[in-house]
């Protein structure tokens, strides 16, 4: 089946920091901006149809020349960690696809900054 896309601004993401929408390019009607230090997370609840292997698509943007890198924390556990480098502008959006384990029915993904940079600009989840 088609991935289906879960917006960082749509609850029942949850985005600790702001939503904005100043820089272009964005799906949906923004994006999850995160504080800048290891607490500004960005939080998405998917719906798996079974147990296993899943894709993720993380869509963002890092305007700056610093890799921004995270754990991806699948229900409360860190299953990976991963880095999101910059993407050349805040308006240049890149998709990155990872592989994490999940649970039949409802799974939180929760992207942890590891760095007082915080994350990139988070756009949405394709899951
Ligand atoms: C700039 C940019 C933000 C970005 C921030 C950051 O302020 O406008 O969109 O989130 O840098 O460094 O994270």
């Amino acid at each position: 089946a088609a991935p289906a896309r879960y917006e960082a601004e749509t609850s029942p993401a949850v985005c600790s920091g702001t939503i904005d929408s100043n820089w272009t390019g964005f799906t949906g009607s923004g994006f999850c901006n995160g504080t800048n230090s290891t607490s500004g997370y960005a939080q998405f609840t998917v719906t798996a149809a079974a147990a296993g292997t899943a894709t993720l698509g993380i869509r963002f943007a890092n305007g700056t020349t610093t890799a921004r890198p995270a754990d991806v924390v699948v229900n409360g556990t860190t299953a990976q960690s991963t880095s999101f480098e910059g993407t050349g502008a805040w308006s240049t959006w890149v998709t990155k696809t990872l592989s994490v384990q999940v649970t039949a029915g409802s799974n939180t993904i929760r992207l942890n900054p590891t760095t007082s940079g915080g994350l990139a600009n988070i756009d949405h989840l394709d899951f």
